[in-house]
C-alpha cells in the first residue's frame, strides 16, 4: 500500500536534483514545495524565464498572458497540471503543448476569452484526464479532442455552442463527465453521444434543446430547456439512468410508458412545467407510482372522477424524495 507514495517522492526528488531550485523561482511567484509554482494573479504578461524544468504543477491563473507559442512551455516536460484560467488567450499556437505529454491531472483554460481552438492543440496530450474550457466564446465544439483518449472530465460550460455534431466527441472513449451547461445548444445530431461508452454524467441544462436523441447514462440533466414533448421511446436505452431532470421545460404531458424500460431510475424532477393534469398525465402517474420512482414537481391533484386509487399527490410520496433547485 505504501509503495506508490515512496516511489513518487523519490521520482520528484530525482527530477529536481540536477537543478538549483531555489535559484529558479521567479521573484513574483511562490515555489514551495519546489515542484509546485504559484504565479497566479501576479500581473504576468509573459512566462518568466526562470521556471524550473522540474516543475510539476504550475498556476498561471488570472494574469495578462495573451499569446502562447510553441516555445512557451517547451522546457516544462514534467508538467502534470497547468492552470491558465483567467488570461486573455485569444491566440493559442497549435504547438503550445507539444512538449507537455505528461500533462495528466488538469489543463485549465477556462475564462480565457478563447474563440477558436486549433484542431492539433491537444494532439500530444494522450494522458490528460481533465480539461476545463468553461466560460469562453466558442461557437462550436472544437475538433481538437481527437487524441484525448484518457480524458474523463470535460467542461464546455458557458460558451456559445449551438450544436453537437455526430462526430464532435466520438474519440473521448474514457469520458465520464461532460458539462455542456449554459450554451445555446438546440441541435444534437443522432448518435452524438453513443460512442461515449463510459459517460455517466451529462449536463445539458440551460440550453435551447427542443428535441432529444440520447444514450447510456446515470444522470441526465435536461432542465432549463424548451422541451415541449418527449416520445415514449426517447429514453429507451438508458438502462443505467438513476436521475432524470426535466424541470423548467415546456412539458404539458408525458407518455405513460416513458419510464417503463428504465430499471435503475430512482428520481424524476418535473417542476416548473405547464402540466395539464388530464387523463394522459393520470396514466403516466399511475404507471410510475406502481414502480417505486420518486417524482418531484408534478403538481397535479387528479380530482374525481379519476382518483379511484390511493394517493393522488405524487410530490408527497415516499421518504426518498429529494428537493431539486
Ligand atoms: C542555488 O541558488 C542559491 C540562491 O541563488 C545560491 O545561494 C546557491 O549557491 C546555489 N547553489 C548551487 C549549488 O548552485
Ligand atoms: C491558482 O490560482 C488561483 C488564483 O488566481 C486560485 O484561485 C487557485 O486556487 C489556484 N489553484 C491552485 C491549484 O493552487
Ligand atoms: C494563488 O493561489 C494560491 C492557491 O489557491 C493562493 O493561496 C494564493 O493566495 C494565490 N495568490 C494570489 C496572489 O492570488
Ligand atoms: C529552454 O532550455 C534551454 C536550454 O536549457 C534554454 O536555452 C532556453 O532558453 C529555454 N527556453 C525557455 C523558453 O525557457
Ligand atoms: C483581449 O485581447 C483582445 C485582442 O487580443 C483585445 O481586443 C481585448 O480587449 C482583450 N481583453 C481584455 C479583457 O484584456
Ligand atoms: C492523434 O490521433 C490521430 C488519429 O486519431 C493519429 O493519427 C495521430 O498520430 C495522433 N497524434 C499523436 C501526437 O498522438
Ligand atoms: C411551448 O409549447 C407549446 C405547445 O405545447 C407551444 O405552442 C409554445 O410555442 C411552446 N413555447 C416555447 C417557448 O417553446
Ligand atoms: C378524490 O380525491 C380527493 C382528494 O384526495 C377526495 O377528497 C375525493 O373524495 C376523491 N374522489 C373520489 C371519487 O374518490
Amino acid at each position: 500500500m505504501f509503495f506508490p507514495v515512496i516511489f513518487l517522492l523519490t521520482c520528484a526528488a530525482e527530477a529536481g536534483l540536477s537543478l538549483n531550485i531555489s535559484a529558479s523561482c521567479p521573484s513574483m511567484c511562490q515555489c514551495a514545495p519546489e515542484e509546485t509554482i504559484h504565479c497566479n494573479r501576479t500581473g504576468l504578461r509573459a512566462l518568466p524565464g526562470e521556471i524550473a524544468t522540474s516543475t510539476i504543477s504550475l498556476n498561471l491563473s488570472n494574469n495578462h498572458l495573451r499569446v502562447l507559442s510553441t516555445n512557451t512551455f517547451r522546457n516544462l516536460t514534467f508538467l502534470h497540471s497547468l492552470w491558465l484560467d483567467g488570461n486573455n488567450l485569444t491566440f493559442l499556437s497549435p504547438g503550445t503543448f507539444h512538449a507537455n505529454s505528461r500533462l495528466t491531472y488538469l489543463l485549465d483554460l477556462s475564462h480565457c476569452n478563447i474563440f477558436e481552438i486549433h484542431p492539433l492543440l491537444f494532439s500530444h496530450l494522450p494522458s490528460l484526464e481533465r480539461l476545463d474550457l468553461a466560460s469562453n466564446n466558442m461557437r462550436y465544439v472544437p475538433q481538437a479532442f481527437r487524441n484525448l483518449s484518457s480524458l474523463t472530465k470535460l467542461s464546455l460550460e458557458g460558451n456559445h455552442i449551438e450544436a453537437i455534431g455526430r462526430d464532435s466527441l466520438k474519440d473521448l472513449e474514457s469520458l465520464y463527465e461532460l458539462n455542456l451547461r449554459k450554451n445555446r445548444i438546440w441541435i444534437i445530431q443522432n448518435g452524438a453521444f453513443t460512442k461515449l461508452l463510459r459517460l455517466g454524467m451529462l449536463n445539458l441544462g440551460h440550453n435551447f434543446i427542443a428535441d432529444l436523441r440520447l444514450l447510456n447514462l446515470r444522470n441526465l440533466y435536461l432542465n432549463n430547456n424548451q422541451i415541449s414533448s418527449i416520445s415514449d421511446s426517447a429514453f429507451l436505452y438508458l438502462n443505467k439512468l438513476h436521475f432524470l431532470h426535466l424541470s423548467k421545460n415546456n412539458l404539458s404531458s408525458l407518455p405513460s410508458r416513458l419510464l417503463a424500460e428504465l430499471p435503475k431510475l430512482k428520481y424524476v424532477f418535473l417542476s416548473h412545467n405547464p402540466w395539464q393534469c388530464d387523463c394522459r398525465m393520470l396514466r403516466f402517474w399511475r404507471w410510475t407510482s406502481t414502480h417505486s420512482r420518486a417524482i418531484q414537481g408534478l403538481h397535479c391533484a387528479f380530482l374525481s372522477p379519476h382518483n379511484t386509487t390511493a394517493s393522488m399527490m405524487p410530490y408527497m410520496r415516499g421518504p426518498r424524495m429529494v428537493v431539486f433547485s
